[in-house]
Parts: structure tokens; sequence; C-alpha cells
């Protein structure tokens, strides 16, 4: 059996209708109920409904073998795991974003808001920008609007929530998608059945993009 950690959310579904298409079904895994363990012997495979971002820190534990985790957390936390597959689904950008019209002049410490504080200090530091970071949980684009910080590290999917809010990108850092972590030791005692899931995801992805 492989056990695999889900995105709980519309990107864990996405996620789970390709691992379908590959071969791994659990149809039972969409029917509206509050369980969170979902198995299909057949197949092979058992999933789990977790917190997004939470689906490295079962993998990197080896509470799982495999689990679907944004770049945005493999960046930010760098959890020592392998990532096996880029799953082109939930495609963003991380971005540094703030009011149209204010310019970093390097007169004073720049105030920067994020939830991705690791992200945003590696930024700046390989620009020898000196910050101070405030570190928020949610609903970034707030800060520059009360005077809270200069700018934002955020990401941007759509881009309509820094339009609502008046604000813009001024920088894009690094493109982000869902990839497919393993486990390390996993990845060892479940060689084969890892690699031909990753290899038969991977038909699947090259499939949607046709
Ligand atoms: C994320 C991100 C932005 C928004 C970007 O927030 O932090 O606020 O999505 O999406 P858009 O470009 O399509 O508008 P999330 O929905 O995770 O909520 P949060 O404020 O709780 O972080």
């Amino acid at each position: 059996m492989i056990n695999i950690a889900l995105p709980k959310g519309r990107l864990g579904e996405k996620v789970y209708a390709l691992l379908a298409q590959a071969g791994y079904p659990c149809p039972e895994l969409l029917e509206d109920n509050r369980k969170l363990t979902f198995e299909n012997p057949e197949a092979g495979v058992r999933y789990f409904w977790v917190k997004p971002s939470d689906v490295a820190v079962y993998v990197e534990r080896g509470a799982t073998d495999l689990g679907i985790a944004g770049k945005d957390i493999l960046l930010e936390y760098r959890p020592d795991v392998y990532e096996l597959l880029d799953l082109q689904m939930g495609r963003c950008r991380m971005c540094v974003a703030g009011p149209a019209d204010f310019v970093d002049d390097h007169a004073q410490t720049l105030r920067v808001a994020t939830k991705f504080p690791n992200i945003a200090a590696t930024y700046y530091s390989e620009r020898s920008r000196e910050i101070e970071l405030i570190h928020l949980n949610g609903s970034i684009e707030l800060a520059p609007i009360l005077g809270l910080s200069d700018v934002i590290v955020d990401i941007v999917e759509t881009g309509k929530t820094l339009k609502e809010n008046g604000l813009s990108v001024h920088a894009e850092i690094v493109p982000i998608s869902a990839r497919l972590i393993a486990n390390k030791a996993a990845f060892k005692f479940k060689s084969s059945e890892i690699r031909a899931l990753t290899a038969r995801a991977a038909e699947a992805v090259a499939e949607r993009s046709k």
C-alpha cells in the first residue's frame, strides 16, 4: 500500500482526479463526509486529507509515503523530502506587491509583511536589502493598506485580491505549482511502487497538457 497525503480543498480534488486517472482511484474520497482516511486495496493506495501547509510535515516524518505540496511550502520550510514530479496544477506566482505608487528608495529599512518569512528573507538578502519582517497568517494585503508594512511577499494567482485592494505586483520572485513529494525512507523501501506511481502520474500530467 502507498499512503498519500492530499491537500484538503479544491487543489486536492484536482490532484485526486489526476491520480485516479493515473490508475489510483478511490471513489469514496469524493463522497460528502467528514472522513479523513480512505483506502482502495485493489489499487494499493490509501489517501488522507491533510491541511495543505501540513502535507510536508506528514511526508518528512514518514507518517505518509507521498504527498502533494505547493512549491511555496517546500521553499519556505525546506522539508527533507524528495521532490518527484511537478503536477503542473495550482499554478501561481510568489510576488512582491504593494501600492502602485510605492517606490523603494532604500532610504529606510523596508517593512515586508508575509506568510513566507524565509522566502522573503532569502529574496531580500540576495539583493543586500535590509528589511523588517512582519509575519502574518492571512489577509496579507491589508498590511500596506493600513500602513503596517511597505510591501508584501505573497502568492498571486488571478491577481484579483491585489486589484480589489488597490495593490499591484512590483516583482516576481518565483513561479509556484503543486509537487509530488516522497518520504526518503519510503522511497527506498517502496521504491518500485513509488516509481510506478510517479511514472503513471507523469503520463497523466502529459496527457492533460496535450
Ligand atoms: C491567497 C494569497 C492571496 C490570494 C491570491 O490567499 O495569500 O491573498 O490567495 O489569489 P488571487 O491572486 O487569485 O486573488 P488565501 O486565499 O490563501 O487566503 P489568506 O488571506 O487566508 O492567506
